[in-house]
């Protein structure tokens, strides 16, 4: 049978799928990087099961050269070197679609969260800072009637936008590639980077990492924005610049952020960012239901099952594989 590493301890019905099609082991629940154990067996490894902490490069590949596929429980695949894999002619899976809603729910918690200064609301009402009923505490900025600047218009920035919508917000966004119908259905308006920015009231992150978006959000990115905007990243960390944002949310450049994922990830306990009452940042759990991550799971067994036996992998993000083995 074959071998596959899984790089982290998942529930088991998570990968009942697996059983009886290939041996397992499995690495620590917490692991940070490929576990030892595991390093130790790359060489007789022909399948690898990921999670998108774990860097799967040229170094990698080179000393596992059995290696037949490689199944990312993720959708975004920034920590695999793509270009590498399908040199060495392996494909690789990812999971899209079924953590679509389950993110954009997150993102709108996290943008509310913000509008409404959740955070401090929450920390004062603890803390007794709660006197009376203030006429001017805690307050916050209406969605109604904001344009929400939706930078990435793939699934989970339409999700975003079909929520924004229903919160009566105006949809602005960017993309490399304008799509007609949609504007018609959310009455969306494309516009270049600059204008975007500068015209939205909250402007929320939803592309992939690639060369083309790290850093996209920069100093003058952040300058371009109004005093009163809101950033929301549940994409990338490194799409935004961390010590430029740093320096909007102490400067007043932006009135706040809501970060579900940061640069470096994990956030170090004395960064900077939490010392910021302007800045919430949760653990980057944009897909983190119980119904989200056991799809998400299925979904990487069914590409991982599917690259073993030599077949096309339902979810591809390399499909030029394919291409060169014809
Ligand atoms: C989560 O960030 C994912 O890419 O699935």
């Amino acid at each position: 049978m074959p071998l596959v590493l899984i790089t982290h301890t998942l529930p088991e019905r998570w990968l009942a799928a697996l059983d009886g099609h290939c041996r397992m082991l499995v690495g620590p629940a917490d692991a940070t990087r490929l576990a030892p154990e595991l390093e130790a067996h790359l060489a007789d490894a022909d399948g690898l099961f990921t999670l998108l902490t774990i860097p799967v490069n040229q170094a990698l590949l080179d000393r596992a050269p059995r290696l037949r596929v490689v199944s990312n429980m993720a959708v975004g695949v920034d920590n695999i070197d793509l270009a590498a894999c399908t040199r060495r002619g392996v494909p690789v899976g990812n999971t899209p679609g079924v953590l679509t809603e389950g993110t954009a729910d997150l993102t709108m918690a996290i943008l509310l969260a913000a509008a409404r200064r959740l955070l401090e609301a929450n920390a004062d009402a603890r803390a007794g800072r709660w006197i009376t009923w203030s006429p001017t505490g805690w307050l916050g900025a209406d969605l109604n009637g904001a344009n929400l600047g939706i930078i990435g218009m793939g699934k989970i920035g339409k999700a975003m936008a079909e929520r924004a919508r229903a919160f009566g917000m105006h949809i602005l966004y960017s993309d490399p590639q304008p799509q007609p119908e949609l504007e018609a259905h959310l009455q969306a308006t494309h516009l270049p980077l600059d204008e975007l920015l500068e015209l939205s009231d909250f402007v929320s992150l939803h592309t992939p990492l690639t060369s083309l978006t790290h850093h996209l959000i920069g100093e003058p990115q952040l300058r371009h924005m109004k005093p009163t905007a809101i950033l929301v990243n549940t994409s990338r960390g490194p799409v935004v610049h961390t010590e430029a944002l740093v320096q909007a949310l102490q400067k007043g450049w932006i009135a706040a952020a809501a970060l579900d994922v940061t640069d470096p990830e994990p956030l170090p306990p004395n960064h900077p960012l939490y010392s910021l009452p302007n800045c919430l940042v949760v653990p980057h759990i944009g897909s983190a239901t119980r119904d989200t991550r056991r799809a998400m799971a299925e979904r990487a067994c069914l590409n991982l099952l599917s690259g073993l036996r030599g077949e096309r992998l339902p979810f591809c993000v390399n499909p030029e594989v394919y291409a060169q083995n014809i």
